[in-house]
């Protein structure tokens, strides 16, 4: 490997078409140890999810993270690196010291909740950063290894902020795009953060910076104004910065929808459709990783009072809510599982009668089968989240729904809204008024219900995945 204060010339002569580098801390697998085999599986969340078909196989390299690897014998680690690399994916391999310190301690624990606005979750000592630095290093080498003239790079998320600076140091004329996949908060909540300069110095080694909405990207624009002095050149959306431009653009990001409407219609998942749907009972949906931004409290409160102020609807709507398990060891996440669960259980104790339990809460995930089942079988779809990035979960709905039926119940706090204006749109904290949202899209007419889920599938279809790649990567070259 070469020295990390080297820099590389990217003088040499180009490849026909240069290869994409994509850098995200998790790869879009993960490889898991169960009754001692090994197994490499999908990985669970929006990134991983979405991105999964555009960006691998012979298109490029793909650097993160494939899981601890620390309980592996060496032949196994080796079969497991040499299947990483059949898949286009380079692993990046961290100590338990630094999953502990730059994954649950600092991008977990510190930079999640701030982006995400719930500064009341940070921890009284915010530190770490010595160990978030050296593991964005690492990433920074494997690109830097990896990189051939040509090559375009896009690093992704909140976890790898200083990795397109510390590319630029050792590659000045790399073509470097970065996509943050959370919200960029509001400065009155990154200004809290003691490193807040030195993170978005990091951000400024891109060429490009991509946010999912017009929102996230004027937080930025006002951070760099109060950090920097800098404004943003409105008709070129770009900043001056160390005698480079820095385009600041929005791409809303999509799924892979045609995948998504096509595994809706197969055989088993018309079987398990069919099974889910209960002639005399309504179904309610949620789904969601089990992460307090997604606001799983407050929408079986939004359940309790549709209960209590529509008695008609008791024992003839339920609630199916999946919560992935995630992030188990970061404390936050361990309280609010236990503070979760006991409001369900709460509730459905109040409610539930021999023939009836309001709430069916399944702590794991689901197949993929099992998934698009639920979107198909779901007369309302609830995603309200408190805050969200984007939220991919409304758009997958969407796609499963050629039967153009079915309502979705979304979040105003979700990056999604400003694209799926047809939704009911709520406010996740206004539980009232969620309920009466819910008994709204419960009633709905078949004919309002279909006009929205047509507007809304056409949305999702026309500006799918791979538009929102193409688009972020046409930017990336045009900067
Ligand atoms: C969100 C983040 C991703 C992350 C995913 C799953 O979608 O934006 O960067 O990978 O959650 O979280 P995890 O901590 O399991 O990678």
């Amino acid at each position: 490997m070469a020295e990390s204060t080297q820099v590389l010339s990217d003088s040499a002569p180009r490849r026909a078409a240069g290869r994409l580098i994509s850098v995200s801390n998790r790869l879009p697998v993960t490889v898991t140890m169960e009754n001692g085999q090994v197994a490499i599986k999908r990985s669970s969340g929006g990134l991983a999810t979405g991105l999964r078909r555009v960006l691998s196989g012979d298109r490029g390299v793909w650097i993160g993270w494939p899981g601890q690897l620390g309980e592996l014998s060496e032949a196994q680690r080796h079969r497991i690196v040499r299947q990483l690399a059949d898949l286009g994916t380079a692993p990046v391999n961290l100590s338990d010291h630094e999953v502990e310190i730059f994954y649950e301690e600092v991008s977990n624990g510190v930079l999640w909740p701030l982006c995400h606005d719930r500064i009341d979750r940070l921890p009284l000592r915010i530190e770490g950063w010595d160990v978030y630095e050296t593991v964005n290093q690492r990433y920074a080498d494997a690109v830097v290894d990896a990189w051939q003239p040509g090559d375009t790079i896009w690093v992704h998320d909140y976890q790898l902020m200083r990795v397109p600076l510390l590319i630029r140091r050792r590659l000045p004329h790399a073509k470097i795009g970065f996509f943050l996949h959370v919200p960029f908060p509001n400065p009155e909540i990154f200004f809290t953060l003691p490193v807040r300069r030195w993170l978005v110095e990091g951000m400024l080694g891109a060429d490009l910076i991509g946010f999912h909405t017009r929102r996230y990207r004027g937080h930025f624009t006002a951070a760099l104004r109060r950090l920097f002095g800098i404004e943003m050149d409105v008709p070129t959306s770009t900043v001056a910065w160390n005698e480079r431009r820095v385009t600041l653009g929005i791409f809303p990001m999509g799924i892979d929808a045609a995948s998504f409407a096509e595994r809706a219609v197969s055989r088993d998942v018309n079987v398990l459709t069919l099974e889910l749907k209960q002639p005399a009972s309504r179904l309610l949906v949620g789904i969601d990783r089990l992460d307090y931004s997604k606001g799983i409290q407050r929408r079986v409160l939004a359940l309790q009072q549709l209960l209590i102020d529509h008695p008609e609807w008791r024992e003839r709507v339920r609630l199916v809510q999946v919560a992935v398990p995630s992030r188990g060891r970061v404390g936050a996440y361990k309280r609010f599982r236990h503070d979760v669960e006991s409001l369900i259980s709460r509730i459905n104790g109040e409610f539930a009668t021999p023939a009836w339990t309001p709430i069916h809460y399944i702590h794991r995930a689901v197949s993929p089968a099992t998934l698009v089942a639920l979107y198909r079988a779901a007369d309302v779809m609830l995603v309200t989240p408190v805050r969200d990035g984007m939220n991919l979960v409304a758009k997958e709905f969407a796609a499963c729904r050629s039967d153009e039926d079915g309502v979705l119940v979304l979040s105003e706090f979700a990056g999604a809204v400003d694209e799926l204006t047809d939704a009911c749109i709520v406010n996740p904290y206004d539980i009232a008024g969620v309920a009466e949202t819910i008994h709204t899209a419960l009633t709905m007419s078949g004919t309002e219900r279909r006009t929205r889920m047509r507007r809304l599938r056409a949305q999702v279809f026309e500006h799918d995945v791979r538009r929102w790649a193409e688009e972020f990567l046409a930017a990336l070259a045009a900067a």
